[in-house]
């Protein structure tokens, strides 16, 4: 257990026959700011006085003289109007210590109460390149996954894939107007994504072409879309026919939809596998297709939803705005599948929360999908918007290529890799010995280093604000990133490695751990709050407490590393206890970072 749950149980029992809902009042025993006034403090006398009518200082020295924690703390101070600040003992820090170099688990317990969580994340809309904009839910819903998965509950991935919309009845377009057949056979991804583009262009040609007549830029390349354009007028209108025809059925448009699919699933895989991300299972748009006449029958059928002008909506007191789920021509809309998707949830699933990891803009769309829920009696789930903000160029408008295009997502992990390799070789090459790595070891740590930076830049953010997307920051041997972390790490596997350290033997027989120096306690402390950073990073489903948290301790790690000597320790017995300090950094750093899906190396 944590030092946080344990001294919580101590002041609720504390605490008993002062109040009955000591929850809230619980809320304030944190971790202190200024280590002057101890490592923990309780803050509640203040509300618990007012409500008792009494002055917090006295209520506060009643606290403590029930409080029990002699064995855990040195004797609590009250301070000012009535903070109770409370300093660990060093005998107790080392024990706990001890329990979690000797536990796989790193002392962190498994939830006692786990719970069914279904996260939908990543969700691209196929047949289209992923690009940087798929990043974000990507990396924060894995991340989500293993946190929560390591806590102990039971967590179900879905990958919500976009597999049915229009950008399939532009690639059928596209495919039957435009295709060059001996590039679909040699590269068939690279064929469909171009086809898309073009489509995607003459669409917004067409587009702009009836927003600004006579605003049009005549260069060479609009010259041709001109053309093109002219052969095929309301392009617009005849994509949105190929997609209604594949929703209808129509043999050829489905015979295309499955050619397609395979080719588009494994360009994602690829870029999964990269990412080191799985899913238990991608129900894409698709896989409701059947059930959204009989849903839609059945809402109307128990008066959830109404027809009105034509079409299907659900109306709300809050939000104002209805949410249409059958439109005038028959059509379904991505509403009615989250609709689809959300029934088969509970029912195959019968999950206790359900946690939506997608962009911030699609904030009014979920407040109306919960509001249907609720309405369709799934009351007792929690479901959650998971929402983020939006990466940034950084001249801080949305991040595009020199040209104005969308970011591919792929472009972005080899340039980060590329830059990674830069950094890791004049590392190397700058070693006292002379460089230690052979190419291609260079390249495997490179491509770690690489994916690790993205993925933490973007992790280390609060989630909600947008953030600027920097590779000179990511990849930065020093401030909060992953280059830093890993190098934290590789530096104690070098220690190990010089000292000739059998890690072994080294945890199975754990010497008493010495706290001596500050820097000792501190770190020791930090280790001890793995627990609670992962509590807190699950507590609202955000990952940069994790990150903070891995921050402050490589920071206490190297002020440690710089004041106490570990190999050349004064005792064997102080040489062990340090060794032992190395070691669970490390593998507090190690496991923190998997549980953001970023590996370490040994040597970098
Ligand atoms: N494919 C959607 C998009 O790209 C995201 C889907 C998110 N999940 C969901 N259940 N709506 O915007």
């Amino acid at each position: 257990m944590g030092i946080l749950p344990e001294l919580k149980h101590r002041f609720r029992n504390a605490l008993a026959g002062f109040t009955n809902a000591p929850e809230e009042l619980l809320d304030q025993v944190r971790r202190t700011q200024d280590a002057r006034f101890g490592d923990y403090q309780a803050n509640f006398a203040m509300p618990l006085g007012k409500q008792l009518g009494r002055p917090p200082r006295e209520v506060a020295a009643e606290v403590v003289a029930r409080l029990d924690v002699a064995d855990m703390c040195h004797r609590p101070e009250i301070a000012g109007p009535g903070f109770i600040n409370l300093r660990l003992r060093e005998q107790w820090l080392s024990e706990r210590l001890i329990e979690a170099v000797c536990d796989p688990r790193l002392g962190v317990s498994v939830e006692a109460q786990p719970r069914t969580i279904v996260i939908d994340y990543s969700a691209p809309n196929v047949a289209k390149p992923m690009h940087v904009g798929h990043i974000r839910s990507t990396v924060i819903g894995d991340a989500l996954c293993r946190i929560l998965r390591f806590l102990g509950h039971r967590v179900i991935s879905d990958n919500h894939i976009g597999d049915w919309g229009t950008q399939f009845g532009m690639i059928i377009y596209g495919y039957k107007h435009f295709l060059d057949a001996e590039a679909f056979a040699q590269a068939p991804i690279r064929e469909l994504s171009r086809l898309y583009r073009l489509v995607r262009r003459l669409m917004d040609y067409q587009g702009a072409e009836r927003d600004e007549q006579d605003g049009i830029e005549d260069s060479a390349q609009d010259d041709r879309l001109g053309e093109l354009s002219a052969q095929h007028p309301n392009i617009n209108a005849r994509v949105l026919h190929e997609t209604a025809k594949l929703h209808a059925g129509d043999a050829e448009n489905v015979a295309l939809w499955r050619k397609f699919m395979p080719i588009c699933l494994r360009e994602i895989d690829r870029i999964y596998a990269r990412l080191g991300v799985s899913f238990d299972y991608t129900l894409g748009e698709s896989y409701y297709n059947d059930r959204l006449p009989g849903l839609v029958e059945e809402l109307i059928r128990r008066g959830i939803a109404r027809e009105s002008e034509g079409a299907t909506a659900i109306f709300f007191d809050h939000p104002k705005t209805p949410m249409l789920i059958r439109k005038q021509d028959g059509a379904f809309l991505y509403a009615t599948t989250d609709l689809a998707t959300l029934q088969y949830r509970m029912e195959t699933f019968r999950p206790d929360t359900i946690l939506y990891v997608v962009d911030h803009r699609q904030s009014l769309h979920f407040e109306q999908l919960f509001a249907a829920a609720r309405l369709m009696g799934y009351t007792g789930v929690e479901l959650k918007h998971v929402r983020f903000g939006a990466v940034l160029g950084e001249d801080g408008k949305p991040f595009r290529t020199r040209q104005g295009d969308t970011v591919e997502l792929e472009a972005l992990l080899d340039e980060a890799v590329a830059r990674a390799l830069q950094i890791v070789s004049a590392n190397d090459d700058q070693k006292p010995d002379g460089p230690e790595l052979s190419p291609e070891a260079r390249r495997r740590i490179a491509e770690i280093v690489g994916m690790g930076a993205i993925k933490y830049a973007d992790l280390s953010q609060n989630r909600e604000s947008d953030y600027v997307f920097s590779f000179d920051k990511m990849l930065a041997m020093n401030g909060n990133t992953a280059t830093y972390m890993q190098y934290a790490y590789a530096r104690v596997q070098s220690i190990f490695a010089k000292g000739g350290v059998d890690v072994e033997h080294l945890r199975r027989c754990p010497g008493p751990i010495s706290l001596e120096a500050a820097a000792e306690r501190a770190l020791a402390v930090e280790l001890l709050r793995f627990s609670e950073a992962l509590e807190l990073a699950a507590a609202d489903y955000r990952p940069n407490h994790l990150t903070a948290y891995l921050f402050e301790l490589a920071n206490r790690y190297s002020t440690f590393f710089e004041q106490c000597p570990v190999l050349r320790a004064e005792t064997p017995q102080l040489r062990q206890s340090r060794l032992l300090l190395c070691d669970l950094t490390a593998r507090t750093i190690r496991k923190g970072l998997e549980l953001l899906g970023i590996d370490v190396v040994d040597r970098m």
